[in-house]
């Protein structure tokens, strides 16, 4: 059985100190390919220069993309940048920013086919509200933020069920509801596509997350910033 993937989204936090403690940390761990880190812009150089130094196996990505390929936009990041820092991958559609950016899924669909143009891996995230979840919408919801990506080889990229009301909040989904939405989401794609689940994923939940039928891997926000707390997540992966 391949191992499951494990990716930390650092968001907006870190600092150059932090980088220079928790990445050697995770490099002594032997940590392989299938653990990935995803630091703010102005971190991947440094990141990825001591994870080259270290020979370290571990997988840089980034948090979003610009959807162009270049030219005049100001305050962007192309793919094409992102792959000549050494990123592998790129969080593209997280529900934050969808929720403070006003990006739509047709903004997201067009950043994955950017990076794969780029050669990068895109992890696309989707994944309802609360109130769609009580409405019983939160399938429709699923299915239209897939449907966007129609026509992308499903072999090509990576999805994140990421329920918005589990991410940062400490309620993480329970394992029927992984389980269910894991298996729609295969259903509606392949059932080799690769899916994550990310929301409220730390040490102590991570075997019981990563146990559900059909969880390929975490998507880890807070409990990333920990090499302790990433470490026992990477541990309970294989
Ligand atoms: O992308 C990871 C994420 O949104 C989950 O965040 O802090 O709930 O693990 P957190």
């Amino acid at each position: 059985m391949p191992k499951q993937t494990v990716i930390g989204n650092w968001k907006m936090h870190g600092s150059i100190g932090q980088i220079r403690s928790v990445v050697p940390e995770l490099v002594r761990a032997g940590l392989g390919a299938n653990v990935a880190l995803c630091v703010a812009y102005p971190y991947l150089a440094l990141a990825k220069s001591m994870l080259s130094e270290a020979e370290s196996a571990i997988q840089l990505g980034a948090q979003d993309v610009c959807e162009y390929h270049i030219g005049a936009y100001t305050g962007e990041v192309s793919a094409g940048m992102l792959a000549d820092v050494g990123c592998e991958m790129v969080i593209v559609g997280h529900s934050e920013r969808r929720r403070y950016f006003g990006e739509t899924s047709e903004t997201a669909a067009r950043k994955v086919r950017a990076a794969l143009d780029a050669g990068l891996l895109p992890v696309y995230c989707v994944g309802e509200t609360l109130t769609q979840r009580e409405e019983g919408i939160a399938r429709d919801i699923i299915a239209e933020e897939l449907q966007v990506l129609a026509g992308v080889p499903t072999s090509l990229y990576a999805v994140a069920y990421e329920p918005s009301w589990a991410v940062g909040t400490g309620v993480v989904a329970t394992p029927e509801q992984i389980a269910e939405m894991h298996a729609f989401i295969k259903r509606t794609l392949n059932a080799r596509t690769r899916v994550l689940y990310g929301g409220s994923v730390k040490g102590e939940n991570a075997g019981q997350v990563l146990a559900v039928d059909g969880v390929d891997g975490v998507l880890v926000g807070g409990a990333a910033l920990s090499a302790t707390e990433f470490l026992e997540i990477c541990r309970e992966a294989g």
